[in-house]
């Protein structure tokens, strides 16, 4: 049985990884700080838990080797040199990086103060952030070219590792579940969802059972390369809202904005106009067939955070309260 150690295993993409690889027939390690943390199914289904943390565990979380590492927690080139030296016992390496990486012809990202403006979906080929060692990680300037000096780490290393790079990831277990901004609305009983620029925002979806459908891909084709990983549709925010509205069975009046709206109103996390969008034919021509389009795997996370009885952990308060000031709404809606 082909043996597969997933780093951040009990996180959003890792345990959506773990249920595909288990499912697939591999004996599958997930590594994380906390136990509690292991998905219950993934449990049931025969996927191991080892306790260690990746800031100066990796050897014990790694074990006698692996025919399949997937790092999710690779964020600088430091943690990628952290790994070269167990890469041997390795048959092939997967580290999630991300689309963040990626800089328009005036060198504009995702992070930056100026909206990038891509001239249609986005191919590996497309320039990158300079890559930097510098500045940190966990800010709007580093979280991209720390990615970048991550990847060049392991692509330049002559072990088979493939850098997948997804856009917005959505599934059950997520601390940022994009969709809330209409989940709550629903469970809220409200009548109206309000969009701003009309909704046609695009910042494309990622499933984590899309990126775990790739990953089983890679497992089976070891090699250095760069993919994108995207869900294979993009919709808009509108398209979203309708999705997220029919699944749960709600009806509401739409509200689309246009620029003569106040600024602040509708806001939701996909507001990218110009859109967003990744160019998948490289992973497909390796074999990818997506687990499902948009629609089809966002609905286990709908009905995860509708049947929730708390917020996940991390739930990050401070992004979604903007977007849901229903006051700021009804006062622009009855004026
Ligand atoms: N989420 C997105 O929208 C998105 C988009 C593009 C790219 N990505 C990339 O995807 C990767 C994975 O993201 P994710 O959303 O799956 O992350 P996640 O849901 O936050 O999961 C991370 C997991 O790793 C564990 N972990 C954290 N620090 C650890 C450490 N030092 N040692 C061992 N385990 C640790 C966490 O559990 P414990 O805290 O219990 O250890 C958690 O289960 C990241 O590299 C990110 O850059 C994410």
């Amino acid at each position: 049985m082909p043996r597969a150690v997933i780093l951040g295993g009990t996180g959003l993409i890792g345990r959506a990884a773990a249920r595909r690889l288990l499912a697939a027939g591999w004996d599958v390690t997930a590594v994380g700080r906390d136990r509690s943390r292991m998905p219950d199914d993934v449990v049931a289904a025969g996927g191991r838990f080892v306790a260690a943390d990746r800031n100066g565990e990796l050897a014990a979380a790694l074990g006698g080797g692996a025919d399949l590492l997937v790092d999710c927690l690779c964020f600088t080139a430091a943690h990628a040199r952290d790994l070269l030296p167990l890469l041997a016992d390795v048959g092939s390496t997967v580290m999630i990086s991300t689309k963040a990486v990626y800089v328009d012809a005036a060198g504009n990202h995702v992070n930056s103060a100026a909206a990038p403006n891509f001239d249609g979906p986005i191919h590996e080929s497309q320039p990158t952030m300079a890559p930097r060692e510098d500045v940190e990680h966990l800010s709007a300037e580093g979280y991209g070219a720390n990615k970048v000096a991550a990847e060049r780490v392991l692509l330049d290393s002559g072990h088979p590792v493939t850098v997948l790079r997804p856009s917005r990831v959505h599934g059950v277990g997520t601390s940022k579940p994009d969709e809330w901004v209409f989940v709550k609305r629903v469970l809220d009983g409200r009548r109206v969802v309000v969009l701003s620029r009309g909704g046609r925002g695009v910042d494309q979806t990622s499933a984590a059972a899309n990126i775990a459908a790739l990953i089983e891909v890679v497992a089976q084709h070891p090699g250095p390369r760069v993919l994108n990983s995207a869900d294979p549709d993009a919709p808009n925010a509108l398209e979203i809202s309708r999705i997220v509205a029919a699944h749960l069975g709600h009806r509401w009046q739409e509200v689309l904005l246009d620029e003569h709206a106040p600024g602040g109103l509708g806001r939701h996390p996909w507001d990218r106009v110009p859109p967003i969008r990744l160019d998948m034919t490289a992973a497909r021509q390796l074999g990818y067939q997506p687990a499902g389009d948009y629609a089809a795997t966002v609905a286990a996370e709908l009905d995860w955070l509708t049947a929730a009885t708390e917020l996940p952990p991390n739930f990050d308060h401070d992004y979604f309260t903007p977007m849901l000031d229903y006051a700021a709404e009804d006062d622009y809606l009855n004026s």
